[in-house]
């Protein structure tokens, strides 16, 4: 079988690299302070202060530094060795405590973290989209999870997933909803977030995951649902013709309001 995840590692070791540089990920702000995560997703996290946090598919670790500049004792994991070096070089420079480990998510277990446990597991913005099921990703979140821990993800919507994200002017169905075991293939000399770059890694491999799916493994995994939450707006440009207010990206009133974003709360039983 072709292993997807590692040509899917090809190219995010190379995006790591273009989107330290890039605009979109304004690390020369970073530098100065502040924080990269959004105002909702710290207010539905809550007071992180003392806590525990455990990031999955962190990047190269802007969101893992800024729940540390919050006040939590972070590690982040991600595949690409390259994130984890600019994570790490990042976290140096900036003096804030953090650790970053290179592991593909399936294989965390296999990792010297074993012995540790987190009061918080989080993802967010694209992350679920590069993992071929589920199963294994909630049972490695309910292993992580101390009793009476919780994970928050804040994603894509998988019901936006299915539209023509290439259409200019209309939501016209293109993708599946319901999760499948195939991934989708596509060629981009582009990302989100490379600006004029072309990246010469240009396959890339996604898998779609229903919002049954999602929720079903967290509760097959022992979690218990707290929250779902649903947005008529998300984080990045997903279809051309969004509109950007306040930092989020919003379909134009003309339209009927779908969703476009979830946020989940799940917490390990004590
Ligand atoms: C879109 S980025 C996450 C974005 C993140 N929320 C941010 O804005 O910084 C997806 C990340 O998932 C990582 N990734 C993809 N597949 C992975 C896997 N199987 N195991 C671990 N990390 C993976 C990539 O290296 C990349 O850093």
């Amino acid at each position: 079988m072709k292993d997807y995840i590692q040509e899917n590692k090809k190219r995010w070791e190379e995006l790591a690299e273009v989107h330290f540089d890039s605009e979109f990920y304004n690390i020369k702000k970073f530098r100065e302070g502040g924080i990269s995560i959004s105002d909702l997703e710290v207010k539905e996290v809550g007071d992180v202060e003392g806590k525990k946090l455990l990031h999955f598919q962190c990047h190269f670790g802007k969101d893992t530094l800024s729940w540390a500049r919050l006040g939590a004792s972070v590690t982040g994991v991600d595949f690409s060795s390259n994130a984890i070096r600019l994570a790490s070089e990042l976290s140096k420079e900036l003096e804030i405590n953090a650790t970053f480990i290179q592991t593909e998510i399936q294989k965390l277990d296999q990792t010297d973290l074993t012995k540790e446990s987190f009061d918080i597991v989080f993802t967010s913005h694209g992350a679920i989209y590069w993992l071929p099921e589920l199963k294994k990703w909630a049972e490695m979140i309910a292993y992580y999870l101390k009793p009476g821990g919780f994970f928050y993800i804040a994603e894509g919507h998988p019901t936006a997933l299915i539209f023509d994200d290439e259409h200019e002017s209309e939501l016209r169905v293109r993708y599946p909803y319901f999760h499948q075991d195939e991934p989708l293939a596509f060629d981009y000399d582009s990302s989100y977030a490379s600006g004029d770059v072309k990246i010469k890694n240009t396959r890339e491999y996604g898998w779609v995951h229903d919002l049954g799916y999602i929720v079903n493994n967290l509760i097959d995994a022992g979690l218990q649902i707290e929250f779902i939450h649903e947005f008529p707006f998300i984080s990045w440009e997903m279809y051309p013709f969004l509109e950007e207010r306040e930092g989020w990206w919003h379909l134009p009133d003309k339209f009927q309001k779908i969703p476009l974003m979830f946020s989940l709360k799940a917490t390990k039983p004590k």
